[in-house]
């Protein structure tokens, strides 16, 4: 079964701009794929769509089996545990230690403090920062904070991982040090949609790509017809 399908999706915004046309793709459990395109093509949008940031005009966004224009209200908040997000400014808050802010998705949920320590420590070691789990946020290099958002986004174990340009403000090594985590982190079936306008990049790692042109997916490029 697809973990996430969109359903000729079109969004306009109230400005008057549409900002997806007829949009239509699946995604499968554990697949790994990018979404690019110039800036303004609708990628942003797209994503937000599917955490609820966002609602469509026309068409249908489906997780799994859940239809998310019926999702409302208090649900919303239930949907998004599902959905890890990684943005390009990484949001983290900036008065708690690294250890706060990677474990609050399982606080917000009424974990016990004692399971959550134990898997922020192990989320942590897995990024990388087992050793600056007692640091602010601001005492971290820009790479090292994407890991903290990263990880934040993997502890609950999501269905979908999005990210909305993380690289956005690495350097070529260290962007490509982060797409590399994406790829060997989330646990297997968990299924990760990257959105970059960073094309090259995009296309060194050898995954799916779908590509927006002012709001409408104009290709579905598999890993095997990505030439050199
Ligand atoms: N909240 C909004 N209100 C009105 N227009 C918006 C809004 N967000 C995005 N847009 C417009 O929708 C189009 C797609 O934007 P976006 O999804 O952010 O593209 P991308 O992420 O590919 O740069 C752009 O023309 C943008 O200006
Ligand atoms: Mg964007």
């Amino acid at each position: 079964m697809s973990v996430l399908r969109f359903d000729n999706v079109s969004k306009r915004y109230a400005s008057g701009r549409e900002a997806l046309s007829e949009v239509s793709f699946e995604v499968g459990a554990g697949e790994m794929l990018f979404v690019t395109g110039h800036s303004g093509a609708g990628k942003s949008t797209l994503l937000k769509l599917i955490h609820l940031s966002e609602r469509p005009s026309r068409g249908a966004v489906l997780f799994g089996d859940r239809n998310l224009l019926k999702v409302r209200g208090r649900r919303v908040a239930l949907h998004r545990r599902e959905v890890g997000v990684v943005f390009q400014d990484h949001r983290l808050l900036t008065d708690r230690s690294v250890a706060d802010n990677v474990g609050l998705p399982l606080v917000l949920r009424g974990e016990r403090r004692a399971d959550t320590g134990k898997r922020v420590r192990s989320v942590l070691d897995r990024v990388g920062l087992g050793d600056r789990a007692g640091a602010l946020p601001g005492q971290l290099s820009a790479g090292e904070q994407q890991r903290v958002g990263i990880a934040r986004a993997i502890i609950a174990e999501p269905r979908l991982l999005v990210a909305d340009e993380p690289t956005g403000n690495l350097d070529p090594t260290l962007s490509a040090e982060i797409m590399a985590l994406f790829e060997s982190l989330p646990e297997r079936g968990t299924s990760v949609m990257i959105a970059s306008h960073d094309l090259a990049l995009v296309k060194r790692m050898r995954k799916r790509v779908l590509v927006l042109n002012q709001g409408r997916l104009v290709d579905d490029i598999r890993p095997e017809d990505l030439a050199e």
